[in-house]
């Protein structure tokens, strides 16, 4: 009985110290670190592996020199000085020698990926950006001595003579596409988070066409800093269902589990720690929307960062220390029985301001 208050008593003491440190804490940013530091370890994961990803992106663009996602920012940076108005005589002298390093490797590693449209994105807008600008500067005089170097090497490959070039282009050759607003929003209408499925294999093929449609968002200079890691095989579904808290109830429905996964080594620095969340959730809605144009459905399944659970899903997919989940999702052809939830939404006012 004593043992059990004194219990009681500690715990409520431990509870006010609690209370009134966290209270103290918010007012200023040192005490709110001491607060994590000493009370909760919540974030620990998330800064070793921001900065796991950190000296991944060092070390490939410095010592390696063949770093993809760097290669692939300053192929959209150069993008970007050449489709300014006005268009500058000189710029990207910066950054150039560490693009021209890591397209000489990417190109070397890569020379039999026929199949990876980017390389030629790579080759055609340096090839542009050579051929446009000032080559009195020698930072860029040398390294369009190397560039012509490198590509002279190269085995005449189909893209060095095609006419049709992956550089900037005028918004006018476009074909204006035929979706209206009305079958739009339709669309936006028809998803909805589905969680009871038919038991039909959902063929591979349409999943690829909602990844072809998710892989032409946005991202952050078009990093596409993720992974669409998918399982249809039952007895490996039955166990990623698991994993995440939010299938209770309806997750032996699923037939296809997507766990989307963040790549942290695409950046050299913690300011944009929080772009594989944005990245990878602008592409699973289209792919969403995708697989609503196919007649499936999904449901997204939020990952909490719970560190036993995060231990669990980095083994099953075999994680780098950089990589993190991000969010999963079930998908399926919907059965025309299950209940949806009518998941009525915020009206406009609330969730708009002007200026
Ligand atoms: C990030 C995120 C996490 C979610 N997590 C879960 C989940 O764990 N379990 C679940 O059943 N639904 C989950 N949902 C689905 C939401 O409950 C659903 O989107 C919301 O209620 C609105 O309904 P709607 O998707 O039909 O418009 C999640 C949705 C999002 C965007």
């Amino acid at each position: 009985m004593i043992k059990e208050l004194l219990k009681r008593s500690e715990k409520l003491v431990r509870q006010i110290i609690y209370d009134s440190f966290s209270r103290l804490s918010v007012r200023s940013r040192k005490l709110s670190v001491l607060y994590y530091f000493l009370f909760d370890r919540s974030f620990d994961r998330e800064i070793q592996a921001v900065l796991a990803g950190k000296i991944q992106h060092i070390d490939e663009a410095k010592k390696t020199k063949n770093n993809y996602f760097l290669l692939i920012r300053n192929t959209h940076r150069i993008e970007k000085g050449l489709l300014m108005k006005p268009r500058r005589d000189l710029f990207g002298k910066e950054y150039i020698t560490e693009t021209i390093d890591s397209f000489e490797a990417i190109w070397n590693l890569g020379k039999d990926d026929k199949a990876n449209p980017q390389i030629k994105w790579f080759y055609d807008v340096l090839n542009e950006y050579f051929s446009t600008i000032n080559l009195s500067h020698p930072v860029i005089a040398t390294e369009e001595a190397r560039f012509k170097r490198i590509i002279n090497e190269m085995p005449s490959t189909a893209f060095k003579t095609q006419t049709a070039k992956s550089i900037p282009y005028h918004r006018a050759k476009q074909p204006v596409n035929n979706v209206n607003y009305a079958q739009f929003y339709d669309l936006c209408k028809q998803r909805r988070s589905v969680r009871w499925f038919l038991d039909k294999p959902v063929p591979r093929e349409l999943i690829d066409n909602a990844i072809l449609a998710a892989n032409q968002a946005p991202s952050a200079c078009n990093r596409q800093p993720f992974e669409f890691r998918i399982f249809d095989d039952p007895e490996m579904v039955k166990k990623v269902v698991q994993l995440p808290m939010g299938t209770s109830g309806y997750g032996h429905s699923i037939p296809v589990m997507i766990v989307l996964v963040g790549n942290l080594d695409a950046y050299f620095d913690e300011r944009d720690r929080h772009v594989i969340y944005i990245d990878a959730s602008l592409a699973s809605m289209s792919f969403m929307l995708a697989l609503e144009s196919m007649d499936l459905s999904s449901c997204s399944i939020n990952w909490p960062d719970i560190e036993a659970r995060e231990s669990k899903m980095h083994s099953f997919l075999n994680l780098k220390p950089y990589q993190r989940p991000i969010m999963c999702m079930g998908i399926g052809y919907p059965d025309p029985d299950g209940l949806i939830a009518y998941s009525e939404k915020r009206p406009l006012h609330q969730i708009r301001k002007y200026n």
